[in-house]
């Protein structure tokens, strides 16, 4: 069975009328999703086993010892791209489907893993699924832990059939990590490059700053009379975009705002916005989240407003191991470059999980986006890439 006929399946699953997809965590878009994994991993004699918080793994059961793990997340940004996540998951059971063309035969069991809420897009947790089955976050914590609705992750894990107090047994099983990923930058354009690995991933976060201040009518109060959160947040927001500018190396970006009451006619009560901050060094990004945060603080203090700054998921930065990575990219001369996005790679290697990732090349460089794109000729290049580094790490001797 072909990667394309993988893709196709998975194709209209959670594409909405603009094109973007919206896989929402337990939502039907990404259950159906799910489904389709399931299929087509017991259609390939797969075992598929789930843990407590339903991360998925199926598994190519062969020769003996801790297994060496692929595949990546299902789920998806709001109006997001067809690749982020999925090209990994898809490319894994192809890369199945080649060894055993290729007569291959393992040491060792490849399994195929599916991790729940990647993006955080319904928690405010990135890589929730990762860092629950690695204890990177506990039952403690994750029972605070709520969407915008008030709904724990417990209680969504639980309505979706599943148990999250049975925990995961994948530190116990798992050797080693590889996740495909559509590369989400222009490097290896740049590069001229079909296929990377990784080196490492920023240090990254969210940060939820709410600013409040006083509801009125939109016409009847004077100017000088207002205490407007919106006016500290736009401040807040043009501060957040100076500073990632004159910071060595970074991002910082608001991309969601709520307001309340949201009317057109009145001055709001509460500005809530959603700080995504990024860079290189990890003092860098403390540098920039609290010069961004003491401007915010100036600027609510000058409008009569109030603020309040929240972290809400800070990932440190990611060095994957290096040896690996050579072993990987070196037999081909695959280039080994850094990535800005979040991965659950990062988080597995974070527990002391040997992990790599691969690359695929996008010729944009646009993600988190409808307009995400990956040539055919470069996905299965990927496939055969994933091939290679899964016969690598599965073969004799380890
Ligand atoms: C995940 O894609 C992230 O980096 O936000
Ligand atoms: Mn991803
Ligand atoms: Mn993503």
């Amino acid at each position: 069975m072909s990667f394309e006929s993988l893709w196709g399946d998975l194709a209209p699953v959670g594409r909405q009328a603009g094109g973007g997809y919206f896989r929402q965590p337990f939502g039907s878009a990404e259950r159906e999703a799910v489904a389709w994994f399931v299929e087509a991993a017991q259609a390939r004699g797969l075992a598929v086993t789930g843990d407590g918080f339903g991360n998925l793994r199926a598994t190519w059961q062969a020769g003996s010892g801790p297994a060496v793990l692929t595949g990546s997340h299902l789920d998806s940004v709001l109006d997001g791209g067809a690749y982020d996540g999925p090209l990994g998951v898809a490319s894994a059971l192809a890369a199945i489907d080649m060894l055993r063309d290729r007569g291959f035969s393992p040491s060792r069991p490849i399994s195929v893993a599916v991790f729940v809420e990647e993006e955080g897009s319904r928690f405010p947790t990135a890589c929730l699924g990762s860092r629950l089955a690695t204890g990177a976050v506990d039952l403690d914590r994750a029972a605070t832990i709520r969407d915008a609705d008030g709904v724990s992750v417990l209680d969504a894990m639980a309505d979706a059939g599943l148990d999250p107090s049975a925990g995961s047994d994948l530190l116990n099983e798992v050797g080693c990590f590889v996740e495909l990923h559509v590369e989400q930058g222009r490097t290896l354009v740049h590069r001229d490059a079909a296929i990377g690995v990784a080196e490492c991933i920023w240090p990254h976060g969210r940060w939820r700053f709410d600013f409040t201040g006083e509801a009125n009518h939109a016409g009847a109060t004077a100017m000088a009379d207002r205490r407007d959160p919106m006016l500290s947040y736009a401040m807040t927001a043009l501060a957040a975009n100076k500073q990632a500018r004159l910071a060595d190396l970074s991002r910082a970006t608001f991309g969601r705002v709520e307001v309340t009451p949201n009317g057109t006619n009145a001055i709001p009560s509460r500005v809530t916005g959603w700080l995504d901050a990024r860079s290189a060094s990890e003092e860098v990004l403390a540098q920039m989240v609290a010069a961004i945060t003491a401007q915010a603080a100036d600027r609510a203090g000058r409008d009569g407003t109030a603020v309040a700054v929240t972290p809400e998921s800070v990932s440190a930065a990611v060095d994957f191991d290096t040896g690996l990575a050579a072993r990987i990219a070196g037999p081909h001369g695959w280039p080994v470059i850094g990535s800005q996005a979040g991965h659950d790679a990062g988080i597995l290697q974070q527990a002391g999980i040997a992990t790599a990732m691969l690359f695929v090349r996008n010729p944009t460089g646009v993600s988190h986006s409808p307009a995400e794109s990956a040539e055919l000729v470069d996905c299965l290049a990927g496939v055969g890439a994933l091939a290679d580094t899964l016969a690598l790490l599965a073969g004799d001797p380890p």
